[in-house]
């Protein structure tokens, strides 16, 4: 596993963390055992970085994660993650829901408390929840503070606002077929020391080389509208499969730790954090770090992911 400072933080942690969604109804981890089995696993391997947030099974994911690392007696060693949904962004919610994802999460901190996305319909000033995530640091319940999904105006009103702290980390959308992170959001966390944190980085699970467009299954879960998956898009990103296939066989590695390290070497900021819904799945992805994609193979997967328009115009 390789290691990278969490924005301008003292934190280190693995470029490959583990996100937790999939402790939820949304993807079907409902099972504690299951979900301590993957955490286990996760930590085994060398991830100490694993990301929640409130409303992932409206709490279920949180309490999962705190209960299997309290089981597994490693607090210490790892860098606890969570978010706070854009509709709990008034200066009392922000703190009323900091308290319940502690609670749920067993914990006296979060190491990195995030707003899981700009307040849409409600109005909240930015300066209004920023204000009151301060203080909550300030207080020792929050070590440091990150958004998620905010454009970089968003993210200077954000630290414009902050008397001491600044925004650690954006977490956004970023995978091979799905870029455009690439465009604003990275160079600007670049010039600031930010982090990003990339979510869906194996466009939920389109990239794993599992799925092809003839076996493509009627999903149940929360991929069963997603664009990745539509049949104007997924016969392109089937392109990008092939080749990732390709180099998995150069490498001896899969087609997900080739599509992860591609990430991982895209830039220095990057820290990608794929969920898992078995210690296999952990274990191999885990397996996308220690080791670097030539610089020919690596613009190889970037040309041929220049080639992919998703669109979200499917109906
Ligand atoms: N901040 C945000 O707004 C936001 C939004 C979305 C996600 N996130 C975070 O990002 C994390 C990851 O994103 P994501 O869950 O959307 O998508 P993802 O990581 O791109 O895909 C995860 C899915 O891919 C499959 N998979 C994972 N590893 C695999 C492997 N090695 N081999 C084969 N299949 C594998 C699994 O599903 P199957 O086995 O069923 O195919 C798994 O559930 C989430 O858990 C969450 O923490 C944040």
């Amino acid at each position: 596993m390789d290691y990278r400072y969490l924005g301008t933080t003292e934190m280190k942690v693995s470029v490959v963390g583990l996100g937790t969604w999939q402790f939820s109804e949304s993807w079907g981890v409902t099972d504690y055992e299951r979900a301590r089995a993957i955490v286990e696993r996760a930590f085994q391997v060398g991830i100490n970085f694993f990301d929640t947030a409130a409303i992932y099974g409206k709490g279920k994911s949180e309490e999962f994660l705190g209960r299997a690392i309290k089981e597994l007696g490693i607090r210490d060693d790892v860098v606890v993650a969570t978010k706070l949904p854009g509709s709990f962004l008034s200066y009392r919610d922000v703190i009323k829901g900091t308290l319940r994802s502690l609670k749920r999460l067993d914990l006296d901190a979060i190491d990195l408390m995030q707003v899981h996305w700009p307040p849409c319909w409600h109005n909240f000033p930015t300066c209004e929840y920023m204000a009151a995530l301060e203080k909550l640091v300030n207080m020792g319940v929050i070590r440091y503070i990150g958004v998620s999904n905010f454009a970089p105006e968003l993210i200077d009103s954000a630290n414009a606002c902050l008397a001491r702290e600044e925004v650690v980390s954006n977490q956004v959308r970023y995978n091979l077929v799905e870029k455009d992170a690439e465009k604003e959001i990275i160079p600007y966390a670049e010039y600031y020391g930010m982090s990003v944190i990339a979510w869906s980085p194996l466009a939920k699970g389109a990239l794993t080389g599992k799925y092809t467009p003839e076996n493509l299954p009627e999903f149940a879960d929360v991929r069963s509208d997603d664009p990745v998956f539509h049949p104007e898009n997924f016969p392109q990103v089937y392109e990008v499969v092939k080749l990732l296939k390709q180099m998995g066989e150069k490498y001896g590695k899969s087609p997900a730790q080739v599509a992860l390290n591609w990430l991982i070497n895209s830039s220095d900021v990057v820290i990608v954090i794929p969920g898992a819904k078995s210690p296999e799945q952990v274990e191999e992805n885990a397996g996308a770090a220690g080791w670097k994609l030539s610089l020919e193979d690596w613009v190889k997967l970037d040309e041929v992911s220049d080639r992919v328009h998703l669109t979200r115009v499917t109906w």
